[in-house]
């Protein structure tokens, strides 16, 4: 009996001592101490054991299970102490590196431009408003003098919902939504995004973003128009730039413009940015025609009024002299981060 525990000893000490992990640990634990382990097997023979002698050998197994559970703890803590400084010595923090800084976003070159016209309108006093980009043939066309048969709606040719449900081709049609409401005097800045079926360019998108203007009050006159203009291309373009009105056609408006101002690359001499002219074009304006007023319930003997449209891409291109709108579009953090 005493040889057979000795060997099974000595045979588990061997192994603990050869031990390469933790895993296989638990292995020798069971197969020696488990319920069917080796030294568990040298007690249920006890039974073979002269009576006399057992208390002696039950004392020598209780002894080897003493030592090898000992040697068991022993192995395990030095495992756990090994893996516990491995672990630390891979997490070394070297306190001296530059910080990961985390990415933040940006606003994009149209928000900023956007929030610099609303701040001068706003600081004229126009509220801002929005409307559907979904609108209604009515609004977009019919009550904008663009009736039916009218060679402008070929030109903002769009993207039909049904019949007459359309993706709106200018933020005009929030002139009719506002002046229909009656809340006279009117002064409102409404952005938003509109769409065309123009295939992109450098200067055109089917979808981008215009900033329509109405102003209706009694006594308006062209020369309001004028001077809020003015006003307006000298907050965003610099104090020294100059507007020009240059006659042109819009079915909404009578009399109509177009506005240039003096190229601020150049102040008006001419360059490269300007194309040599010295002005660049900005918007579209004139004078509420009657018809439109009337259609909305607005009597024009009493009331009359203007009313502008801006590309907000062209303001934003223009002001951060940017040459290509797909850039605008791309979403690219290189390039945005550059405003
Ligand atoms: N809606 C016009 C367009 O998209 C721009 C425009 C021109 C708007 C003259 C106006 C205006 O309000 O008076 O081409």
């Amino acid at each position: 009996m005493k040889e057979q525990l000795n060997a099974i000893m000595e045979e588990a000490l061997q192994k603990i001592n050869a031990l390469v992990n933790l895993e296989t640990l638990n292995d020798i634990r069971v197969a020696y101490l488990g319920k069917k382990g080796e030294l568990t097997n040298v007690l249920k023979s006890m039974k073979d054991v002269a009576p006399e002698e057992r208390p002696m050998v039950g004392q020598l197994v209780n002894e080897a299970r003493a030592k090898l559970e000992e040697k068991l703890e022993e192995k395990k803590t030095a495992f756990e102490m090994k893996l516990r400084e491995e672990k630390i010595a891979k997490e070394t923090i070297d306190v001296t590196l530059p910080a990961k800084k985390p990415m933040v976003g940006h606003r994009h070159p149209n928000s900023i431009a956007l929030d610099e016209v609303e701040r001068i309108f706003v600081g004229m006093g126009y509220e801002v408003v929005e409307g559907p980009e979904v609108e209604y043939d009515y609004y977009n066309f019919e009550a904008l003098n663009i009736p039916a048969n009218h060679p402008a709606k070929d030109e903002q040719d769009t993207f039909y919902v049904t019949g007459d449900i359309l993706l709106r081709t200018q933020t005009s049609p929030v002139q009719v939504r506002v002046m229909e409401q009656g809340n006279l005097p009117i002064r409102m800045i409404a952005p938003g995004r509109v769409f065309r079926s123009d295939e992109v360019d450098a200067t055109h998108s089917p979808s981008f973003h215009q900033i329509e203007g109405l102003v209706i009050d009694k006594n308006i006159t062209f020369a309001d128009l004028k001077g809020t203009l003015a006003e307006f291309a000298k907050q965003l373009f610099g104090e020294n730039t100059k507007v020009k009105f240059r006659p042109h056609h819009f079915p909404f408006t009578e009399p109509s413009a177009e506005v240039d101002v003096t190229c601020f690359k150049c102040g008006g001499s001419g360059c490269r940015f300007c194309k040599g002219s010295g002005w660049i074009e900005i918007l579209g304006c004139g004078m509420v025609h009657p018809k439109v007023l009337k259609m909305s319930g607005i009597d024009p003997n009493e009331y009359s009024g203007f009313a502008f449209g801006v590309g907000l891409e062209r303001i934003a291109l223009l002001k951060y002299e940017i040459d290509d709108m797909r850039l605008l579009y791309e979403n690219d953090v290189r390039f945005l981060k550059q405003f």
